[in-house]
């Protein structure tokens, strides 16, 4: 009888003699030392994106070896691989610019090297979204494990969590009302321990998010990267591999068109990051499932935020876990969600409903008593972004969800850094600031969406504006931003033609953004247009701008997308 898996000679014919590459395979396998007993099993490899330029990975190592010992108790061989790891803090110009070369990384290597099954082990933003993208594209048996949140660090008896309060003493220090020594001090504080950022930024809604889609195991998104628990998830994952390769289960049993709408749901109700967004979208887009503007709203407009954890709310991740994580959140959304869901644990998504006993309601709160009725993000359209834009509007001021103003432009990041705190810059209160060319293809789309509210109306106690750009934001920033406008300026969207002076309106009732400009004048600045930047001329960044899509597609690459004529779109009920 054939095993149901293929284990580490699993007769590739590189050499045209199936017979002399399983002899040469099995031979250089002994060189490193196993005993045939240890290669006749299914080989599970792990996915390691360990790397000295992350720090939220720091703890890799040991979680490493739990997935291993988890694999070996189940029956199977762990082998470790390294692929790209991305740091957020350390990647220029920006970490988005890579997710797409670390997924190609991850989908080559799982489909290139003989495993039945890999753990994918990732955290930091925009490495879970590389590896789902990748394993889902490479058709393998998979199971996501990330690595958990930071705890938070202590000043002057509060709490502090990358990176929500990052932004909030910066801001305040900006204004004159911290000094130089104060945020010295803050500095050493917001980031302590390994892990994630610590609050529902977003390496915490992708970690949300992978489970809500099946594909981590259940109550694990939320556990802090230094308890040991964390461990218990590792090995328990390792287990799990095991028994999907022997089920020979692929990715595509989990991601569907219902388990989409079930990670949207979420992503609402834990008031996620804006760039988890794109990031679904472009994972979805992987199994050939679209996400579209009028279902993210309709959906929007039918889940409440139930989830009180900055940077909306008041808490961080180890205090969601310790409220009953992830699956506390899916039993009070449980009359809107898809129940029949499978997940890799091996229950159904009412199946882990069912098992949760206790949570905290101050923090993962019931339907009755959310936070807010409605969810967190709205797509908006408009005569600025007729393929549309994005506006966390739990994260913004009322106070501007109507408003109308007038606009002061940079013309990209350049621009933005030279005039935002000149004394001489022309700007008042109820201005809107637009940044252009900082989207995907001018820029690999960085977080610069949060634009910083000039230093001179900043001192004036200004704390929010309207800004528009075609960049993306941190999830752990908040304020009235429209992000994501598409088609960006550099692919000749309205957003190019904005001048200093024109009117723009903002309404999230009728969720437009509009530029207040005749069709007639728009036409004649589209004639005298200055000409594009060059292009790269060579290597990923010039695979890179070629082929990058805009937000409404995840800003994948247009190659890497499963056969667009199989998608269909995600709207299911
Ligand atoms: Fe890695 Fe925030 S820097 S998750
Ligand atoms: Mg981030």
């Amino acid at each position: 009888m054939s095993k149901p898996y293929k284990g580490l000679d699993d007769g590739l014919t590189q050499y045209g003699d199936l017979g002399f590459a399983r002899y040469l395979r099995r031979s250089f396998a002994s060189s490193m030392g196993y005993s045939r007993e240890a290669l006749d099993r299914p080989v599970i490899g792990i996915a390691d994106s360990t790397s000295g330029f992350n720090n939220c990975h720091r703890h890799f190592p040991e979680l490493l070896a739990a997935v291993e010992r988890g694999v070996l108790m189940a029956g199977g061989l762990p082998l470790r691989f390294p692929t790209i790891s991305l740091g957020e803090a350390y990647l220029n110009p920006t970490s988005m610019k890579f997710r797409n070369l670390m997924s190609m990384d991850v989908e080559e290597m799982v489909r290139a090297q003989p495993m039945d099954a890999v753990v994918l082990v990732g955290g930091c933003d925009k490495t879970v979204p590389a590896q789902l993208m990748g394993a889902i594209s490479a058709g393998k048996p998979a199971i996501q494990l990330v690595g958990g949140p930071m705890m938070t660090g202590r000043f002057e008896g509060e709490r502090l969590g990358a990176c929500t309060d990052c932004r909030r003493y910066w801001a305040r220090h900006r204004a004159g009302e911290v000094s130089e020594s104060v945020i010295k001090v803050v500095e050493g504080n917001l980031a302590t321990t390994t892990g994630t950022c610590a609050v529902m930024g977003t390496a915490s809604t992708m970690a949300c998010l992978a489970e809500a889609l099946g594909l981590s195991l259940p109550g694990t998104a939320a556990i802090p990267a230094v308890h040991a628990d964390r461990l218990r998830a590792g090995e328990e994952s390792g287990k799990r591999a095991v028994a999907l390769a022997l089920q020979g289960v692929k990715p595509d049993t989990f991601i569907t068109e219902r388990s989409v709408e079930n990670a949207l749901r979420v992503l609402l109700a834990i008031s996620g990051s804006t760039n988890a967004l794109v990031h679904l979208t472009a994972i979805a887009g992987r199994a050939g499932i679209r996400i579209d503007r009028a279902r993210l709203n309709a959906l929007s407009e039918s889940t409440p935020v139930l989830l009180d954890l900055k940077p909306t709310g008041e808490h961080y991740m180890e205090d969601f876990h310790a409220a009953g994580g992830m699956p506390a959140i899916l039993r009070e959304l449980k009359p809107l969600l898809h129940l029949d869901c499978p997940t890799v644990g091996g229950l159904t998504i009412g199946e882990v409903i069912e098992a949760v006993g206790w949570s905290n309601t101050d923090i993962v709160r019931p339907m009755d008593r959310p936070i807010d009725p409605v969810g967190g993000l709205i797509a908006l359209e408009g005569s600025l972004a007729p393929n549309g834009a994005l506006l966390k509007r739990a994260a913004a001021d009322k106070r501007l969800f109507e408003t109308e103003g007038r606009a002061v432009v940079f013309e990209n990041l350049e621009d933005l850094a030279a005039r935002i705190d000149s004394p001489d810059l022309d700007v008042e209160v109820g201005d809107v600031l637009v940044l252009k060319h900082a989207g995907p293809k001018a820029a690999g789309m960085p977080e610069a969406g949060y634009l910083p509210i000039p230093s001179k109306l900043a001192r004036q106690g200004v704390k929010d504006m309207l800004r528009i750009s075609d960049a993306r934001m941190s999830g752990t920033a908040y304020g009235t931003v429209v992000l994501h406008v598409s088609p960006e300026a550099a692919a000749d969207g309205p957003l190019a033609l904005v001048r200093n002076g024109d009117r723009i309106r903002l309404s999230v009732e009728a969720r437009r953004i509009d530029l207040l400009v005749p069709e007639e004048e728009l036409a004649q600045r589209r004639k005298v247009r200055p000409a594009p930047a060059a292009a790269p001329a060579r290597g990923y960044a010039s695979l890179f701008e070629r082929h990058v899509m805009q937000a409404e597609d995840g800003c994948d690459f247009d190659f890497l997308q499963a056969d667009p004529a199989a998608a269909v779109p995600s709207s299911t009920s």
